[in-house]
């Protein structure tokens, strides 16, 4: 059945990345198979980053490699690099990306916490990106940070993101952008007028995503507020994990299973197995120094039942 939503995971990177310790490359691997296993067809593998910001991440070209050279990566598993400059962009293409995610914030204290420039910096190396880039070379997407709720500047002006993001309209065919709830404070009424002002302007252009955070418990609601406005992509973490170093004060994702488990329920097609995919999420979430969230993980009666003999 041809999915009506795209889940898109983005533990390996977002979940992954505010984790001390590193997680070897194998055990990175290992959870991204299990995710590709329960269907995931769009995932966020890793970032190209500054080592020094995120040491945790600068595996990612060995992570686009060994996907690129298994025989039992399917052909239609798209494998996305989170990038915040033109270097990033530069080893994204150096490493067969399948997708490029650029970064940048809408509140100029956050983008300057993230990636150390203002807001117009990254807007101009995003806009010559998408005209430079071959159409026929890897897919973009342009993912605006704090786009309801910043952590230094506080709630944001709900006309704020839709200004930065219309600079980026038809700045290039088949783009994909991401309204994002960095701090996951937004509240499901602002990311429906968000969202919904998105879709009606842009929706025919270019393919809107929301990618959400669970700190206040309104991610689910948030989903469900911004599904109701039209967006038919979300960005989910298996186990719940993640969150950005540089956004203090934002817990992890929003579950990819719970998001499964939401569609399922209201009859969508994600594309997603979820007994395999909770196998996922428990392997995301049993990485050490992780914090994991969510609800389907502990539904006792999903579980199998426990044998006594
Ligand atoms: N990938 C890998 N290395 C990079 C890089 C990239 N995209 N961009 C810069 N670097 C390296 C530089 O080569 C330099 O290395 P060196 O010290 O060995 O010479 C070092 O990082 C610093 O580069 P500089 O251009 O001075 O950057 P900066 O110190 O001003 O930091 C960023 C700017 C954007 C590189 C950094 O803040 C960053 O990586 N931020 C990402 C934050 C993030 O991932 N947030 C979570 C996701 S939203
Ligand atoms: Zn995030």
């Amino acid at each position: 059945m041809t999915p009506s939503v795209i889940i898109s995971e983005v533990a390996p990177r977002d979940g992954f990345q505010p984790i001390k310790t590193f997680i070897p490359t194998e055990q990175k691997l290992a959870v991204i198979r299990a995710l590709i296993a329960a269907g995931v067809r769009q995932m966020e593998v890793s970032s190209f980053v500054s080592p020094k910001a995120v040491p945790q991440l600068a595996d990612a070209a060995e992570i686009l490699r060994a996907l690129r050279e298994d025989p039992a990566t399917p052909p239609d598993f798209e494998a996305c690099v989170l990038v915040p400059n033109r270097k990033g962009v530069e080893l994204a293409l150096a490493n067969k990306a399948d997708r490029i995610g650029f970064v940048l914030s809408v509140t100029e204290s956050h983008n300057q916490s993230n990636v150390r420039r203002p807001v117009a910096e990254s807007l101009a190396d995003v806009l010559g990106v998408l005209k430079e880039l071959p159409v026929d070379g890897p897919k973009i997407r342009v993912n605006f940070s704090c786009c309801f709720h910043c952590p230094f500047e506080g709630v944001v002006p709900e006309d704020k993101p839709l200004a930065l993001i219309s600079q980026v309209i038809g700045a290039r065919p088949k783009l994909e952008i991401a309204i994002a709830d960095t701090t996951g404070n937004a509240a499901p009424d602002q990311v429906k007028r968000v969202c919904g002002e998105a879709v009606r302007r842009w929706g025919k252009d270019v393919s809107i995503a929301f990618h959400g955070h669970d700190t206040y418990n309104m991610g689910i609601a948030n989903v469900y507020a911004a599904y109701e406005a039209g967006i038919r992509v979300f960005d989910g973490a298996a186990g719940g994990i993640g969150g950005c170093p540089f956004a203090p004060g934002a817990t992890g994702n929003i579950a990819t299973e719970d998001i499964a488990w939401l569609f399922a329920r209201m009859g969508v097609a994600t594309g997603l197995d979820l007994e395999k995919l909770l196998a996922a999420a428990d392997l995301a979430a049993s990485v050490p120094g992780g914090m994991p969230s969510g609800h389907l993980r502990s539904v006792i009666s999903r579980r199998p039942a426990p044998q006594f003999a």
